[in-house]
């Protein structure tokens, strides 16, 4: 049986991954740590958090302390660390705590990583480390790291220290990089839900700059097979990209979604650009899919409309949400929309 810690459980990857993980898998008991930030939600884990080999401790990843202790207490054997601030809006208006989160509280795990001993220690990175693309050309591992906001730059300066620990003191590091993920559970500050529930709420729709931005989606149970893939069979210092295949510009996904809801197009309002807003993100994932056999299942069209769906059947998810902290959030992001 492993010990695996996951870190950063309660938000919308990490939940999924859980939920996704303990439905069929009895070979492990997960500890998932996370401080409950505005992101974090244990209302993500309903289906999970009796099963008997789930664990929940609300615990900071910068409180060294608590963090050795639950290494100790739950004999942690594996490490996959999701917990992040993750948001690149969130960072431009503050950068603070980005680094204190992605960046200390990485040092903090990989300390008591190393300080304990672990199989395996996954860094979940992001292909914004990799800055933007011009109309050519997708990211390979590769290709040179430089990224343009705080949140990437937080990020890519955990994975350079990650890739330190293993270097120096041959700890069994691996980082994934994926692109833009979608699904149930993400928190509606982000492209994809913020664009449904304003087009269900008959609120204007925040388009930054031309809209003619490219991102690379990837359905969020795909992202999380292929870090299952990593964590099982990736090689000990080596980077995965992960990546479905899917470029679109952010004003496609947003006509596509008003169509779904049969709203109109006048709900969308171009809004002053993103300051270093990446122009394109596109991701070659040969190396997961040649050498780890990982490959994407789901397609665009399919899980947007199952993804859509999800937002329709769980209104009392997003209203919770949407009656809280992210309305301040909302004013100060969105002040003239
Ligand atoms: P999220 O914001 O939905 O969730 C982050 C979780 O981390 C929340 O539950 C939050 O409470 C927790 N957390 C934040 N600070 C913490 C701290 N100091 N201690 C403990 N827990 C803390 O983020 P997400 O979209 O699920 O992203 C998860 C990871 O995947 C991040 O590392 C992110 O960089 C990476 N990633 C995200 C995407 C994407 O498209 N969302 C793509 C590639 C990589
Ligand atoms: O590529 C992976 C990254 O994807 C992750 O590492 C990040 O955690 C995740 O937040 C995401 O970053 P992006 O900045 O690409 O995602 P976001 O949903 O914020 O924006 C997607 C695109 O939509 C981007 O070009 C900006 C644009 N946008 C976003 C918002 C919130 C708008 O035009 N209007 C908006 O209101």
């Amino acid at each position: 049986m492993k010990n695996l810690l996951v870190t950063g459980g309660a938000g919308f990857i990490g939940s999924n991954f859980i939920n996704h993980l303990l439905s069929k898998r009895d070979d492990l008991k997960i500890i998932n740590i996370d401080s409950l930030t505005y992101a974090g939600n244990l209302e993500n884990l309903k289906q999970s958090e009796n099963h008997p080999n789930y664990s929940f401790v609300k615990a900071d990843i910068t409180d060294r302390e608590s963090i050795n202790n639950i290494f100790e207490q739950y004999n942690i054997d594996n490490v996959i660390n999701f917990a992040a601030e993750s948001h690149v809006d969130r960072s431009i208006l503050g950068s603070e705590v980005f680094f204190n989160t992605n960046v200390m509280g990485t040092n903090v795990l990989l300390e008591a990583a190393k300080r304990f001993g672990v199989e395996k220690f996954l860094q979940v990175s992001t292909d914004e480390v990799y800055g933007s693309l011009g109309p050519e050309g997708k990211f390979s591992e590769t290709t040179p790291v430089d990224p343009n906001s705080p949140y990437s730059s937080s990020k890519a300066s955990a994975d350079m220290m990650a890739l330190s620990f293993q270097r120096t003191y041959g700890l069994p590091v691996v980082i994934t990089r994926c692109s833009n993920n979608y699904g149930p559970f993400q928190f509606p500050e982000k492209l994809i839900p913020l664009m449904i529930l304003n087009s269900l709420n008959d609120k204007k729709l925040p388009v930054y700059g031309d809209g003619l931005n490219i991102r690379d989606w990837i359905y969020v149970i795909d992202h999380n097979k292929a870090v299952e893939h990593v964590w099982e069979k990736g090689r000990i210092g080596e980077v995965y990209n992960i990546g479905a295949n899917q470029e679109m510009t952010n004003i496609d996904i947003i006509k596509l979604i008003l169509n779904y809801l049969d709203k109109s197009e006048d709900l969308i309002e171009f809004v002053k650009d993103r300051p270093g807003h990446d122009r394109r993100y596109a991701i070659d994932s040969t190396k997961i899919e040649t050498e780890l056999g990982w490959k994407p299942e789901y397609k665009f069209e399919e899980a947007i409309e199952k993804t859509i769906d999800w937002y329709l059947e769980n209104k009392t998810w997003w209203e919770r949400i949407l009656s809280g902290e992210y309305q301040e959030y909302y004013k100060l992001q969105y002040k003239n929309v």
